[in-house]
């Protein structure tokens, strides 16, 4: 039989993942159709009592994306106009965004430049009496060092929000999973993601009974009971389809995770076994953790140009993310400086993703290590 020649490699192949579970969706989607019972309800409950085993939390509560997730996690904290907010300067923009969405104030901190997670070693020196929250994020799948953040937290009465928004499973060096860390963990549905919805949705886990209340009310405009208003809330709601198709995804969760993981482990090697490390390098793994690879990050020489040639041989990579927080057009306010914060500034210079989807072959990844090999020979 003779193999077909590949000619491009997709940063993500959703219809591939589709193709696989089709015969386990579209009943679950089509006993949703015939309920009529299309918001929050049994489906979603369902899936939030699997979920919430499966992040190791007591609480999980679906909403309706990871940066509403986010958002009502702070209003829970009860995080109030001028109060700080610490969190990492290279992230997604809702991370960030949340935080000014209700008037407090992003406080921003490098990274560390091996794992692009925040740095913990340079979280004290930016605490000050205004300080409420710190927003750790799991980027890319791989946990932040979260023992130092709750040991800045305990110390200063601070309260910690996980945006495991990209980390669904992701395990800290310590093997418990992120998001059953801190007081609240934010996660997203978004289809790109290792659990991926067909559209948005999002989802929020506490250990916190009290937490869990306040969030089950902002949820739904803060009503409790219906129509008797305690607190100012949302419509933050996950929809039922969602519930039903996540529920079905769930249990594929961790075949997905594996096939991820095995796809970057045979990337590394190829990358030393071919001496491309000369000219890329790839994350550190922290030892004890469990690495979901929501992304395969590359640091390499000539970003641009490796992107450029990439797109020519039609594999598809992005960079995630090519503007810091301290250089975003829309925290000028804030005051911070092109500088400010060298380490995610050079990630945001140097780095980007290339495909690591579960269904991706050997042969498409050697296509995507021949395109790099040959850029740089
Ligand atoms: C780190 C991070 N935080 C928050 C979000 C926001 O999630 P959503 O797109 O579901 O609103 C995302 C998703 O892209 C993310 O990657």
């Amino acid at each position: 039989m003779s193999e077909q020649k590949i000619t491009a490699v997709p940063l993500l192949d959703l219809k591939a993942q589709y193709e696989t579970i089709r015969g386990e969706i579209e009943p679950a989607v089509k006993a949703v159709m015939e309920s009529q019972y299309f918001i929050l309800g049994p489906k979603v409950k369902e899936f939030e009592t699997h979920v919430a085993d499966y992040v190791q939390a007591k609480y999980a509560l679906g909403v309706s994306s990871g940066t509403d997730a986010l958002l009502i996690a702070l209003m829970a904290l009860d995080i109030q106009p001028g109060d700080e907010v610490i969190t990492t300067d290279y992230s997604f923009f809702a991370t960030a965004g949340s935080i000014s969405r209700l008037n407090a104030i992003p406080v921003f901190v490098d990274i560390e430049p091996d794992t692009y997670n925040i740095d913990p070693a340079k979280i004290e020196e930016k605490i000050t009496d205004k300080t409420k929250a710190i927003i750790a994020v799991h980027l890319y799948g791989q946990s932040a060092d979260m023992n130092p953040v709750m040991e800045l937290a305990q110390k200063y009465n601070l309260r910690v929000i996980e945006d495991a928004a990209q980390a669904i499973g992701t395990e800290y060096a310590d093997g418990r999973r992120v998001g059953s860390i801190g007081d609240i963990g934010c996660f997203s549905f978004f289809p790109s993601k290792n659990l991926g919805g067909f559209g948005d949705g999002g989802l929020v886990t506490t250990n916190d009974a009290h937490l869990a209340e306040r969030l089950t009310y902002l949820r739904n405009h803060g009503a409790h009971p219906k129509y008797y208003h305690k607190m100012i809330g949302g419509n933050f709601r996950l929809d039922a389809i969602q519930g039903a198709v996540l529920d079905v995804k769930l249990k594929h969760l961790d075949g997905w995770t594996g096939g991820r993981q095995k796809n970057a482990d045979y990337y590394d090697a190829e990358i030393d076994s071919r001496e491309l490390d000369k000219f890329v390098s790839v994350p550190r793994r922290v030892a004890g953790g469990r690495h979901i690879f929501n992304q395969y990050i590359l640091r390499v020489q000539n970003r641009d140009g490796l992107l450029a040639h990439l797109k020519k041989q039609n594999i598809g990579s992005e960079v995630y993310y090519p503007v810091t927080f301290n250089n975003q057009e829309c925290f000028t306010y804030l005051g911070y400086k092109k500088g400010d914060f060298p380490e995610a500034e050079k990630a945001a210079a140097e780095t980007l993703a290339i495909p690591i989807y579960p269904e991706l072959t050997t042969e498409q990844q050697n296509y995507v290590l021949d395109a790099i090999e040959e850029f740089y020979r």
